[in-house]
């Protein structure tokens, strides 16, 4: 999704416009552009360019930009097509540059009230109409800020927005409603992003804004004022992640790079959260515990990968806390009528904490009814932690590819911490989070062995390289284990992939089995083995290829069209978690074997921070 880098210094300020653009490729972007005011002219100097951040750097590279002051973009097409014109920063009547993410959604009719003013307009953006109406303030002969002010109260919709004034040399105004904005503070100088990690490389130190915020940001400092127009005094908090976060180090991607990372990941997760038989629910904020006590039933709301990890808390819900669980993904549940049961908890889970749909449900559920909501979240200061009651973050780390891996089993912990907080209140047998306690304590270790798997899993995707369509079947909590594998797979290798509980087979799919269509299945030793089996006989009987990733004791063996993985052996509770990383793998090289952008996949975007 889109990106925004704004900076104000005594240096040039090109670089760190473009390296932080760079560091938020990963949201996914078709065009990228620069603004500065020239430091030897004084006048608005961009450089857009359709494509990567290194057609930009290229451009840059022939002709440089130098100014002390400036803006930056990456776009994602939501107005106009991805098209060098239509690229931000956009410049009014080369006064005002504007670079905006979100949506504005009443801008057509403001277009056409600018354009019988004589405006006239140069993209098919949304964004170009706000450059339009701070110049028009201007022309009216307000100030720049209060420009901007007056602007922003026009608008209907979603917008982060980072403005610059050709005649204003030392200010920045930066406004966030709807999509993520951070102030970043340095010795002398400031910054804005839409994203802490895109400003790393000049400061740890950041203002988190808040909704209807607008900021001053200048030289010297940073003048934040809330919708009511009142100073606010927002602290400076240092950013907890490495400065490393954004570096492939040895790894050829950053898929495979956070594929490794995870074993650390689940030490993280669970540091400070593990007694030594029991998982403290103070992790889960200081109203937490009045909160659980009253807890009869939860209702999950989550996105892509996300989702998933909420289908797989809802198996875990219902059999260790025995509570109903519902689970729905955001863009369905934001727009229908729902009821929520009595004392109905409402967790969303989110890596970034800023996909729309999601943020748009908990804001209708605020209104609904429910006990209180908790959001799952990898990113602290995001808008669902500081719109939820309680937030259990999940400590992953950034993740820069796009196809969520440590995020995804970086919440399953998480979720799973929440279920045996529940479980305690609804007679879970002590000794039961004990045992499970223990397990989670040797997860680490246990995904080192998994991970281990990586060089068979390689010489198996060979076998996928050239298929066109394959399948995935799980029964229990191991078919939203399926369900993420077969998002992963085509996510990033544009392999077809659908996921089945193994139980439907014979009412549809089985009808697509052929040698031509391999058909993975995942096969841990529990109590559904043997219907799971039966299910694999269906597989074979019509000449169908089985790729079967099991445990040593599932009594399996390799035979022609059925080959074994074995996996190494879990508690049934942790097998959705040890199952995720074989499929991982597998998505991972088959896609490194199709040649594909394996960190950056077509059409896709890491964060989806509109609608
Ligand atoms: C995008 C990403 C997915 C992610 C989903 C939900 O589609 O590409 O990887 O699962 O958004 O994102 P969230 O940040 O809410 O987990």
């Amino acid at each position: 999704m889109c990106g925004i880098v704004g900076a104000i210094a005594q240096r040039n300020v090109t670089g760190i416009l473009l390296e932080g653009l760079k560091r938020l490729e990963y949201r996914g972007y078709d065009s990228a552009g620069i603004a500065v005011l020239d430091r030897a002219s004084g006048a608005i100097a961009c450089t857009r360019r359709s494509g990567k951040v290194a057609e930009l750097e290229n451009a840059l590279a022939a002709e440089p930009l130098d100014g002390t002051i400036g803006i930056a973009h990456t776009r994602w097409a939501t107005h106009g097509k991805p098209e060098e014109r239509n690229a931000h920063p956009h410049v009014a009547s080369s006064r005002i540059a504007v670079v905006h993410n979100g949506i504005i959604e009443n801008f057509e009719q403001l277009k056409a009230d600018l354009q019988a003013k004589g405006h006239q307009f140069a993209s098919d953006t949304d964004t170009e109409v706000i450059a339009h109406l701070v110049y028009d303030q201007l022309q009216q002969g307000v100030a720049f800020p209060a420009a901007v002010k007056a602007t922003i109260a026009q608008l209907h919709g979603a917008y982060a927005l980072a403005i610059m004034d050709r005649e204003q040399p030392g200010l920045l105004m930066a406004a966030r409603m709807g999509s993520p904005l951070v102030l970043g503070v340095g010795i002398g100088e400031h910054f804005i992003a839409s994203d802490p990690l895109a400003l790393l490389q000049v400061t740890d130190q950041f203002i988190y804004l808040d909704e209807g915020d607008l900021a001053e940001v200048t030289l010297d400092g940073v003048v934040v004022r809330d919708r009511a127009g009142e100073t606010a005094s927002h602290p400076v908090q240092r950013f907890e992640h490495g400065q490393d976060a954004a570096d492939k180090g040895e790894y050829r991607h950053y898929m495979l790079k956070e594929i490794y990372e995870q074993p650390a990941v689940v030490e993280a997760v669970l540091e400070g959260r593990l007694g030594s038989d029991k998982v403290y629910e103070e992790a889960f904020g200081a109203e937490a515990r009045a909160v659980f006590d009253r807890v009869k039933a939860v209702q999950i709301i989550a996105c892509g990968t996300s989702y998933h990890a909420g289908l797989i808390a809802k198996y875990w819900i219902e059999e260790l806390v025995g509570i109903p669980c519902q689970v729905e993904v955001a863009s369905e549940y934001r727009y229908r009528k729902t009821v929520a049961l009595p004392d109905s908890l409402f967790v969303t889970i989110s890596q970034s904490g800023e996909t729309a749909d999601t943020l748009a449900a908990l804001r209708e559920a605020k209104e609904s009814g429910f006990l209180a909501c908790l959001t799952i979240c990898n990113v602290p200061g995001s808008s669902l932690v500081r719109e939820s009651d309680l937030a259990l973050m999940t400590n992953a780390g950034p993740e820069i590819g796009v196809a969520s891996t440590k995020a995804f089993t970086s919440q399953l912990v998480a979720l799973l911490l929440t279920t045996l907080v529940l479980g305690r209140r609804h007679g879970l047998d002590p000794a039961v989070e004990s045992e499970l306690v223990g397990c989670l304590r040797g997860l680490p270790a246990l995904f080192t062995q998994v991970l281990a798997l990586d060089e068979p899993i390689k010489a198996l995707s060979e076998q996928f390289a050239d298929k066109n369509h394959s399948l995935f079947l799980g029964r229990g909590a191991m078919y939203p284990v399926a369900m993420e594998g077969a998002l992963k797979l085509k996510e990033i290798s544009y392999i077809h992939a659908e996921a089945y509980p193994a139980g439907e087979l014979k009412h549809g799919p089985l009808a697509l089995v052929d040698k031509e269509m391999p058909v993975i299945v995942v096969a841990p030793n529990n109590s559904l083995l043997e219907k799971l089996k039966a299910n694999m006989q269906e597989v074979s009987a019509r000449g169908g290829e089985l790729f079967v990733f099991a445990d040593k004791d599932a009594g399996m063996v390799a035979e022609e069209g059925l080959q074994l993985l074995p996996v190494p052996e879990s508690h049934t509770l942790l097998d959705p978690l040890v199952y995720t990383l074989p499929l991982q793998l597998l998505s991972y090289h088959v896609a490194v074997l199709k040649g594909t952008d394996v960190d950056q996949p077509r059409n896709l975007a890491k964060s989806v921070t509109v609608e």
